[in-house]
């Protein structure tokens, strides 16, 4: 039976950042994490150990890691691009690295400056590097459904990369959306092929809204029993190597739609807004999802429930009551 436990991986502090005009400082990146630890989440991708020159947003990942909190409940993660990447995560005791390898030759060339050959190459040695690190490794396979520059993609190159990534060791496959281009029935048909290869545990999926199909997306990977998504608190993020690639799907969408279908994500959505109006105020421009309006309004009734409460308790006890 499959389980209603999902376990949600926040990427905002990576995903989310890399994409901003405004450079977020050491602290109050930490603080954003502390406000996503407190909304309960307990997956957090907090940085990337890429160049700073290709996005200086990350620049500080090596100080953040030495700093984040309550390293005992949460697990935290990092991308690393190559071998350079994954000794700063080593240098910064990373306990998990993401590889990322794109699904067509001219996203891996834009992205990481590298052919689908060779990023394949430095992908299997950066995981077998990592786990005889003692670190754990998880896999990307990005622009999985379509790449902005070469169009659609043959589902069997994805399939392919995915278990060359699983033999190299890495414990899960994440398949990405990178763009928002992706809809239902292409990755129902992926994610039971995948879960099919590999098992549905080891699979996990992240999709950008651009379309708003994102929930959507992520209804069909959970029929296929995957029980693992990425999303950005807000909505936050954006792919500078991607052109069209609008935000990831925010957290509180995935949260209230899993909760609302019975699932458990154990995501406190108040304390999750709270961090979504700091990471506001830290990227100087309004954040949220599809959901954003109708959270809005579910406050205000909040506050004129918790009004009239107020009113009751304050009046009189009527006589003979
Ligand atoms: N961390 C820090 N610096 C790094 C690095 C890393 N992981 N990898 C390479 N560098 C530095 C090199 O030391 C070199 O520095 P120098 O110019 O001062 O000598 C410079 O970056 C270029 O290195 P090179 O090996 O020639 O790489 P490149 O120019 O081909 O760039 C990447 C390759 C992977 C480093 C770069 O494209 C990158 O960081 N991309 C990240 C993209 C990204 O974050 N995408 C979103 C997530 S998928
Ligand atoms: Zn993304």
């Amino acid at each position: 039976m499959t389980s209603d436990a999902v376990f949600i991986n926040e990427v905002g502090p990576r995903d989310g950042l890399q994409s901003q005009k405004v450079l977020v400082s050491t602290e109050d990146k930490l603080a954003l994490i502390q406000a996503l630890v407190d909304a309960g989440l307990r997956s957090i991708e907090a940085a990337s150990f890429v160049s700073p020159k290709a996005v200086p947003q990350m620049a500080d990942a090596d100080a953040l890691f030495a700093r984040l909190p309550d390293r005992d409940r949460v697990a935290y993660s990092a991308l690393v691009p190559n071998r350079r990447g994954l000794d700063r995560a080593l240098a910064a005791g990373v306990p998990e690295i993401a590889v990322v390898l794109s699904a067509t030759e001219t996203m891996n060339l834009r992205n990481i400056n590298l052919s689908l050959a060779q990023t394949e190459a430095v992908c299997v040695e950066t995981v077998q590097a990592a786990l005889a690190a003692g670190v754990r490794a998880k896999a990307y396979v990005a622009v999985a459904f379509t790449c902005p520059f070469e169009g659609a993609v043959d589902p069997a190159v994805v399939r392919r990369l995915s278990r060359l990534m699983r033999e190299a060791g890495a414990e899960e496959i994440v398949i990405a959306d990178t763009i928002g281009a992706a809809h239902p029935r292409e990755v129902g048909a992926l994610m039971k092929a995948l879960a099919a290869d590999l098992g549905a545990e080891q699979l996990s999926a992240h999709f950008h809204d651009t379309r708003g199909f994102a929930l959507a997306n992520i209804w069909a990977c959970v029929e296929a029993g995957v029980r693992r998504f990425d999303s950005s608190l807000g909505g936050l993020g954006g792919c500078p190597f991607a052109p069209g690639a609008a935000g990831n799907v925010a957290t509180e969408d995935v949260v209230l739609m899993l909760e609302q279908c019975g699932l458990r994500t154990g995501i406190d959505i108040p304390a999750l807004r709270r961090a979504i109006a700091l990471a506001e105020r830290l990227v100087g421009h309004p954040l949220g999802g599809r959901t954003a309006r109708w959270l809005q309004s579910e406050d205000a009734r909040a506050q004129q429930r918790e009004a009239a409460t107020n009113t009751v308790a304050a009046a009189p006890a009527p006589v003979g009551a």
